[in-house]
């Protein structure tokens, strides 16, 4: 169990995401943890729920936490960093999980030597089963890295990888939900197309999605695996499938994660 204080600065989405996971994992307990936020009703919303301290003076808070997650929209983080600068110490360590914005510039806002860690997670988060890629900036120990690495799983699974590939992490994992969402979508539709009703269509297509990725998380079999086992000689699945490869599938997937990650590279991440 974490021993320190965890401050939330912004208590958006992502961050109630994070404090319900951290809770329902045992992570820490709900003293430990604090929100400051710009809106007063959202402050008393997550105080309401999950018995959260909070502050809606955010040098207060940072006073009291020695961890401190920014999690404020992309464009906010300057203003916030700007805030709290004063307060902030190299025995404090900085979590932000705001999209594009790299651990240097974050670093460049604050007084020298504090440890920042950058994540990536992704909307599953809300469900608590998002997919975080973790990034260490200058000042960041390897018992930093782990400490944010322990908080992030409390909302689903973890990767550290170096900063160059957040924007490919961007591009698959943060913009995937996006994807898969349309694929779930069209197989719906194709079911619609072939007489079902459209809920149970629906039905159909979220949980092959979900079975299947559960199937191939659990027995680590290769993608190719499960696909060749499903496909019997002359048989339904091989006649899809040659569709899906005629139509190049494969392809607008791989061309899909490539243009998403150079948006995001020409975003500044
Ligand atoms: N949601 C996702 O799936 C996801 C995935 C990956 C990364 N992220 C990152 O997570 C971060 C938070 O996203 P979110 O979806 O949780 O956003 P959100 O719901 O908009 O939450 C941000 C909160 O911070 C408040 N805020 C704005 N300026 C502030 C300030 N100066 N001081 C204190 N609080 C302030 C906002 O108030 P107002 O609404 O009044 O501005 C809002 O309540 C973003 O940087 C995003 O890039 C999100």
């Amino acid at each position: 169990m974490a021993k320190e204080n965890i401050g939330f600065i912004g208590g958006g989405n992502m961050a109630e995401a994070i404090i319900k996971g951290l809770l329902k994992a045992n992570v820490c307990t709900e003293k430990q943890l604090c929100v400051s936020d710009i809106r007063k009703e959202r402050l008393d919303y997550l105080e309401a729920t999950y018995s959260v301290k909070t502050f809606t003076n955010k040098k207060e808070m940072v006073k009291v936490c020695p961890i401190i997650i920014i999690a404020v929209k992309p464009q906010d983080v300057k203003t916030v960093l700007g805030e709290i600068k004063e307060e902030v110490s190299p025995s404090h360590l900085v979590i932000s999980i705001a999209a594009g914005i790299s651990t240097m510039f974050i670093e460049s806002l604050l007084p020298q030597g504090v440890p920042v860690v950058r994540i990536m997670p992704n909307t599953p988060a809300l469900a608590l089963a998002g997919m975080s890629a973790l990034t260490s900036g200058k000042a960041a120990t390897t018992e930093h890295l782990n400490t944010a690495n322990k908080l992030f799983k409390a909302i689903g699974e973890t990767v550290i990888v170096p900063e160059k590939l957040m924007d490919a992490v961007t591009g698959l994992s943060g913009s995937g939900p996006a994807y898969i969402a349309v694929i779930i979508e069209a197989l719906a539709d194709g079911g619609v197309k072939m007489g079902l009703p459209r809920p149970v269509a629906l039905k159909l297509a979220l949980q092959t999605v979900l079975g299947t990725a559960k199937l191939l998380q659990d027995t680590n079999l290769h993608p190719a695996q499960l696909k060749d086992m499903v496909s019997s000689p002359g048989g339904t699945t091989i006649a899809g499938l040659q569709v899906m490869e005629k139509k190049g599938l494969r392809g607008i997937l791989i061309d899909t994660i490539e243009a998403a990650t150079k948006r995001s590279q020409n975003l500044g991440g």
